[in-house]
Parts: structure tokens; sequence; C-alpha cells
């Protein structure tokens, strides 16, 4: 395998990177997708997209492609009916594919499990009899809280085939965020885990549940999956799924619902501190994850081994673990563990063992892997690797050099797929075969999307220039609101382009000479760590929270590993921090904010200050204290209502650095 140059080297050479890469001819000869796609789609987009949504199987065809006459709330496919989980599962068993395996599931204590898509359906139709026996059906919402495990896909399909909305926390977040967010859709249901395995150890999940629960009382039952055998409190409320669902009838006749019919909600962080419930519909949805799993990644259903490393907690493996690949009756890994158990090789070792051919990872990752060593990839043989992708943030051409060099054998073309819990499919990416790849461009729109980078005005800017990311077309599978908040729907995503009519994405963007994009992070407040998404907002009111903290204010930090890091400045209450640098109330303070959001937004760093830097009109100018956090000179202090604050803060830091 290729190595990459040396270090030093490899950086001086990436910041003036330019190279592209051309399909070779041999890819572009098979690929899935075709140049002329552009052009069809240009031609007529509502017609291209009705082409698309024929991958499906609708019980009842659609009579409209798209109603928009009710701005910004899209209606696509519009009087059409379907059933997306037979669409994911029961159709490849009617076809004749009920013996491939769909799921090659990897635990983290290394125990597997192979599903073929027979058993997929028996399983499936199990877990849907058994939440009919709970009461639940169509327009129910069910929480689902679980480690990566066969049952927690199950589960998310089980939903959509009784027409429940599935809104899917994470399992790193805390009891707090999962009770906000169970409370605010009011679901009916909770399904979980005893325990999940986290680097080697099992750690208990259910204690979470129950908290959550206790203060949610919308809960009627909670279904508890038994994967690490710990001892667990029950309560009147828990039923064990290998009770209630292993007793159940293994087939289940599936009704069709409405294109419209609602898929699930999944909670993002917004710019304050109330996360928003991301409302997603079935036709519009499953027609452009699977349009974009096919072309994207370039899946050949009868070879490819297919893996994204997600966390079904995230839309990453909503869209591209469970609806998109299984839409194309995908064969697929699934991982439940962290990347570095037992050891650094996992992932290599798990590309090796199943012949994963496609491989979809976060640039966080690949940096980690990157400080890892190369020598890692390299003792396992990834030659069965033939497309790589990446998502989440911007992938600095350095990394992107190295992934293809040292995963991809030198020629696996990478697709950079920029898109957004909100845009519910990938929107920007090269098609691989047919674009030549830039590292570090997510470059064009897909066929049949529309994205430009504006200015302030909404007007687009030249070649060369930068502005804001908007979307200028609806798309099948746009968000279709927040839940139970249509005016923040309205206000954070149409109203700032609201003349033009544009879609605001949240991100910085720029052309280069050719026309292709690049992204360039967030505008907003809402930072990036790790690929995931948390508002500086909501950190600072868990923060306030803390009977030591007057005041907070939370910046993202640019880290080399992870994109972004947590910075936060507090003021201590009178008292609070005097104890040598202040290390055992920061201490309390991180340990305070994994509490109340879950370690994801543990700041990397917390600075004790005397005062916050404010306009006068009482706004804290975060930019400051960015430069402050980045370790730069801070910059133009004038419209700060006191100019000395800026020098308090530089002379009096307490940081636990
Ligand atoms: C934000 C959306 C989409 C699944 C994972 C994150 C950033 C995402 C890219 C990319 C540059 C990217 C954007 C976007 N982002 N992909 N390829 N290049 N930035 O979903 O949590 O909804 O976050 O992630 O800033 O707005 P999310």
């Amino acid at each position: 395998m290729t190595q990459s140059p040396g270090q030093g080297q490899a950086l001086d050479n990436l910041l003036t990177e330019s190279r592209t890469f051309p399909p070779s001819a041999e890819f572009a000869a098979q690929a899935n997708a075709r140049p002329e796609l552009y052009e069809e789609a240009k031609a007529d987009r509502e017609a291209f997209w009705a082409k698309q949504a024929e991958r499906l199987h609708w019980e009842t065809k659609w009579d409209q492609v798209l109603d928009w006459s009710n701005a910004p709330f899209a209606k696509w496919f519009v009087g059409g009916k379907l059933n997306v989980a037979y669409n994911c599962v029961d159709r490849h068993v009617e076809s004749g594919h009920g013996d491939q395996v769909a799921i090659h599931w990897e635990g983290e204590p290394g125990d597997s499990r192979a599903i073929t898509y027979a058993e997929l359906q028996r399983e499936v139709s199990k877990a849907a009899n058994a939440l009919a026996s709970l009461g639940i059906g169509a327009e129910d919402r069910v929480a689902i809280y679980m480690p990566m495990i066969p049952e927690a896909i199950f589960a998310m399909l089980a939903c959509a085939r009784v027409g429940a909305l599935h809104n899917v926390v994470f399992g790193g977040f805390s009891a707090e965020a999962l009770r906000t967010r169970i409370q605010d859709s009011a679901c009916r249901l909770v399904i979980t885990t005893d325990g999940q395995y986290r680097r080697g150890t099992p750690a208990p999940l259910k204690p979470a549940v129950d908290e959550a629960v206790a203060g949610a009382p919308s809960v009627e039952k909670v279904l508890v999956v038994k994967r690490t055998d710990t001892e667990v409190a029950w309560t009147d409320k828990d039923v064990w799924w290998h009770e209630l669902v292993d007793s159940q009838p293994d087939q289940h006749t599936p009704e069709a619902f409405d294109s419209e019919h609602p898929l699930f909600i999944l909670y993002t962080s917004g710019t304050t501190g109330k996360p928003k419930g991301i409302l997603h519909t079935s036709g519009g949805y499953l027609t452009q994850t699977s349009y974009t799993h096919h072309n994207v990644f370039d899946l050949k259903p009868d070879t490819d081994v297919y893996w994204c490393t997600a966390d079904i907690g995230w839309v990453t493996g909503h869209s591209y673990i469970v609806y998109g690949p299984l839409s194309n009756r995908v064969t697929q890994v699934v991982y439940e563990g962290t990347p570095n158990t037992p050891h650094e090789g996992r992932h290599w070792e798990i590309v090796q063992k199943y012949g994963v051919s496609i491989y979809y990872t976060a640039p966080t990752l690949i940096r980690t892997f990157m400080k890892w060593g190369a020598d890692i990839p390299a003792k396992y043989d990834l030659s069965s690797l033939r497309v790589l992708g990446s998502v989440g943030e911007p992938i600095n051409p350095e990394a992107w050099i190295w992934y293809r060099e040292n995963v991809g054998g030198g020629k696996a073309p990478i697709v950079d797929t920029w898109w957004q819990t909100e845009t519910g499919a990938i929107m920007i990416s090269p098609l691989p075969g047919v674009v030549s790849t830039k590292p570090g461009s997510a470059q064009r729109p897909l066929p049949g999307i529309g994205a430009k980078v504006v200015n302030d005005e909404g007007v687009e800017v030249e070649h060369g220039g930068g502005g804001y990311l908007v979307l200028d077309e609806p798309w099948p599978s746009m968000l279709r609101g927040i839940w139970g908040d249509e005016e923040r729907y309205r206000d954070t995503y149409w109203s700032r382009f609201g003349e033009q009519g544009f879609y605001f994405a949240g991100d910085g963007a720029k052309y280069d000479d050719d026309g292709d994009i690049w992204l360039l992070g967030r505008v907003d407040d809402v930072m990036n760590v790790s690929g995931h998404r948390i508002s500086t907002t909501e950190v600072e009111s868990a923060l306030v929270s803390h009977p030591t903290v007057a005041e907070a204010a939370v910046v993202g930090a640019s880290d080399a590993t992870t994109g972004q890091g947590i910075v936060a400045f507090v003021i201590l209450r009178g008292g609070a921090g005097d104890d040598a640098g202040g290390a055992e109330a920061i201490k309390a303070l991180r340990d305070h904010v994994a509490k109340e959001i879950g370690p994801i937004a543990k700041p990397r760093q917390i600075m004790v200050v005397p005062e916050l830097p404010k306009t006068r009109s009482g706004k804290i100018m975060r930019r400051l204290l960015r430069d402050v956090a980045e370790n730069r000179a801070v910059g133009d202090v004038t419209t700060l209502a006191d100019s000395s604050v800026m020098d308090l803060i530089s002379a009096g830091l307490q940081s636990d650095k």
C-alpha cells in the first residue's frame, strides 16, 4: 500500500493541495451514476424525482410529484401510499433474496451475528406485533435509546411498519437530555437495553431511562432488551423484549401509509438551548435516501459489503444504515463498539473479515487514525475497499489524502458528502465514476438538488467568492417542520433569505475558480465537535444551572482532531473556585455538563474569568473569546461596553488546560 509523505512535508504540500483525481476508466464503466443525470434533472426536476421514486414499491401511485403551494411545508408524491419497512425488508424477500445477509453485526466484545433478509423480516414482524400488542400504532411516538445492536434496527423498522414515529436518542446522552426529548414529543413507549458496552466494559443504560421516565408522564411502557446482563431495577412499566417480542407471531401484514405520513422525529441542536425535533415523512425521504445511497456510494447489492460507522442516534445512522441501504438491498456491517476496542486496528480487522467494499465515516475519526499511525491500517488487507465516504464536517485536504493513500489504496474514490439532519439525505457530493474528486471540497449539488453560495443580500457570489450556503429548490427528503413549533421552523430556516425563498443551511461556503463548493463551517452559534452538533447556548444553560456559576459563555475553538473543541468561560459565584487554580470547581462543572447533556458536551477547557466581554446591548462577543481560546491576539474591542474587560480576562486566566 502506498504511504503518505512525511508529516511535515505533507502539511506544506497540502496547504496548496490542488490536485484532482479523475475516475478511472474501469470505475466509470461500471458506475451506477451517469453524467447524464445532471442534464436529466435540469431538464425536468419533478420528472427526475418521479423517476427516482420508482425505485420503491408503492401500494398506490402518487398523482402529484410536488405540492409546494403551502411553502415552506412541502408535500412530495401526493396521494401515493407505501410502507417504508416493507420497502426495506419484505420486498427483498419476495424478490428471492431472503437468504442474502442484510446485516453482519459485530458486537464490541467479539460476538457476532449474521442476519438475512428473511430473518430480518421475521424479527421486524415480531417487533411490530409486539408494538401493536402494547397499543402502539399510527402516529404514536416511540423513543429508542439503545446501543448499536440489531434490535435497535428492528425497533426502528417495526415503528415504521405500524406507522409509529421513532424518536431515537443517542445512547451517550444523559437522562435529562433523554427526558426532554421524550417529553417534547410525548412518547408513549421507550425501547432500551439493560446496559451497553463502552470501551470493553458493560455500563448500565436503563437507570438513565428510569430517571427520565420518572419525569415524563406520557410514557406508558418501557421495553428492555437484555444486552449486558447487568442487574437492573424493575418498575411496573417495564417489559422484557425477550419475553414480549420473542413470543409474537413472526408474520405481520404491513399497512400502506400516505406518502406524507410522518416517519420519525430526530432532535438536533439549534442556536437556542432547546433542541429541535426535526420531522421527516415517508415517501420523499425514502426516495432520496435510496437514490443517493445508490448513486453516491455506487452500491451493487449482489457484490458489495457496505459499512457506515455512524451511530443510529444520529441522522447518518437513520439515512445511511437503516433506510437508504436497506431499501437498496444492501449487505452491510453494523459494529457496536468504539474504534480502539480492543485495539486501534479494530476497524481494519472488520474490513478484512467481511471484505468491506464501501466505507463511510467522519473526518474526526480519519484524523484519529492518522494520529494512531499509518502502520496500523497497513497491517490489514484492505484491498476490498473501492469507495470511501466522509461526512459531518469539512474534511481537511491532508486527512483526505491520508484516507485515500492509507485506506483506499491510492485509488478508491472519496465522496465528501454534505448534508444535515434537516435535509434528511445527501445534498452535495461528487458522484463517483462521474466527477473528478478534489481533496477538501464537497463540490457540487447532486442531480435534482439546488444549492448555491450567496452573499448577505441573497445574491449568488462569483466563482472565487464566499458567503452562505442556501438550498434554492425544495427536495424530497427535506424536513417537514420542527415538532410542535411551526414558527421556529419558519424563523430558523426560511427567514434569513425569505424574500428569495431560500432555505438557509447555517453553513458558510465558497466557490473555487471551477465553481466547486467548499464548506467552511457553521456561521451560527452551533459547534461541530467530532461531527456532532452542539449548541453553545445549550452548554451555557447547563453551566449556569450549576450553583457555583454566575455567568457562562461557550465557544467552539478549532481542534486538530475533533474539528472544534468546546471552550467555556465562566464567572463563579463569590468564594467558589478559590482552591488551587479552581481545579475542583472546574472538574465539578465538566461533570455537571456531562450529566445535563452527555459526555460529548463536556467542555475541553473551562476558564474562570472575572468578567465576560459584552456589547453595550449586553450581547456576549464570542468572537473575542474565540481569539483567547485559539491563542490569538484579541481582535477589535471597540464595540465592547467596557474595553478593559479583555485585559482583565487575559491577565487573570485560570484554566484547566
Ligand atoms: C452540519 C449538519 C449530515 C450528517 C452528519 C451531521 C456539517 C456535515 C459536512 C461536509 C462540511 C459538513 C455542516 C452541517 N457538515 N457534512 N461533508 N462538509 N460540513 O449532521 O448534525 O445535522 O450537522 O454538519 O455544518 O450544517 P448534523
